[in-house]
């Protein structure tokens, strides 16, 4: 019997085949996450890895159905769309070098979207990405709170993960939160971040936290510096972490890029928040109480993610 993608199951639409998107969608198939299509611009490479993932299936016990295309109308009605599709930084370069070319590619994705899937939610990945989010929001139209950006989830990842090492503790024992632009800039709470219930700064001198503060802040170029091209298993992985949370209603609080109006004070911004995801997307932000030191650090980073949004503004 021919297997068609089942529509009981949720319909995920990747866009962009390339580190991220690929890798997306094999772990949100490892997860049976829903059925998938992973959708490129370059004829072949979409459907050749969807083909390889999906013959991985009846190794990885995954039913979930992947469809590789070039062709739009594949991924009409999707629940979820996840926006991989723009230039990757290299050594040398910073995200905000990518805005002028992302942002076309980001406009030109997201009228499809709006017009395949216009009850979709969207999560954006490429950079600069808060950016890139508001791109997705302005051109779409849709609610902001069903438009949103990945990389919260991966700067906490970077950040649980050296705590972890330091402390010779499981990664599943930290909890942490991170805020504003998605950059050198991001802001890391050490005040909030916690190993099974017991804050860091009872367990690691200031020195140590600042240490891994800019591990974390430069985790990507660490990366970009030893590949020659940008991360893509831990993006990823935190990105399939917002969809599963997302499509399986979880109400799991996590840092993300939402939309922020009152919410600490940023006046209608796309920023790092700490949030809570559900079936309808950004459901809540969550306001933490910060010190004065904190929010001086949160400003900052808002007033460089306001300074790339006013550039998008020029070139939509
Ligand atoms: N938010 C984060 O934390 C984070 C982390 C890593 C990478 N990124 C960003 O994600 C983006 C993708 O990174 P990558 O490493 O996967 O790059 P990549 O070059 O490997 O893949 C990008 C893919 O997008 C495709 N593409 C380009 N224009 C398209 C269009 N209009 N429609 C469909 N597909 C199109 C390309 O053909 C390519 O296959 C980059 O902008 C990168 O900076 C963000």
């Amino acid at each position: 019997m021919k297997k068609e993608i089942c529509m009981a199951r949720d319909k995920i639409t990747i866009v962009g085949a390339g580190n991220v998107g690929a890798t997306t969608a094999y772990i949100a198939a490892t997860k049976q996450l829903g059925d998938i299509v992973l959708l490129d611009i370059v004829k072949g490479l979409a459907e050749g890895k969807a083909l390889d993932m999906a013959e991985a299936g009846p190794v990885q016990l995954s039913d979930s159905n992947i469809v590789g295309t070039t062709d739009w109308e594949k991924t009409a009605d999707s629940n979820i769309v996840i926006i991989t599709s723009g230039v990757p930084r290299k050594p040398g370069m910073s995200r905000d070098d990518l805005l002028a070319k992302n942002v076309q590619i980001v406009k030109d994705v997201s009228e499809k979207v709006t017009r395949y899937s216009p009850d979709s939610i969207i999560i954006v990945v490429c950079n600069p990405l808060d950016a890139m989010v508001y791109t997705a929001a302005k051109v779409t139209g849709f609610s902001k709170k069903k438009v949103m950006g990945m990389a919260g989830a991966l700067d906490s990842a970077r950040f649980s993960y050296f705590l972890a090492r330091e402390l010779s503790v499981s990664v599943e024992d930290i909890k942490c939160v991170l805020m504003g632009g998605h950059g050198d800039d991001m802001v890391p709470l050490p005040r909030f971040t916690f190993v099974s219930g017991v804050p860091i700064t009872e367990l690691l001198d200031e020195e140590k936290i600042a240490e891994l503060i800019e591990r974390t802040r430069k985790g990507g170029t660490e990366v970009v510096n030893l590949l020659g091209y940008s991360a893509y298993y831990a993006p990823a992985a935190g990105t399939v972490k917002m969809a599963e949370t997302i499509l399986k209603d979880k109400k799991t609080v996590m840092s993300c890029c939402a939309y922020c109006d009152s919410e600490y004070g940023a006046g209608g911004y796309f920023v790092g928040v700490p949030a809570i995801l559900g079936k309808n997307g950004v459901e809540k932000i969550i306001e933490l109480d910060l010190n004065e030191y904190e929010k001086t650090q949160f400003e900052k980073s808002l007033a460089h993610v306001k300074q790339l949004t006013s550039q998008v503004d020029k070139l939509l």
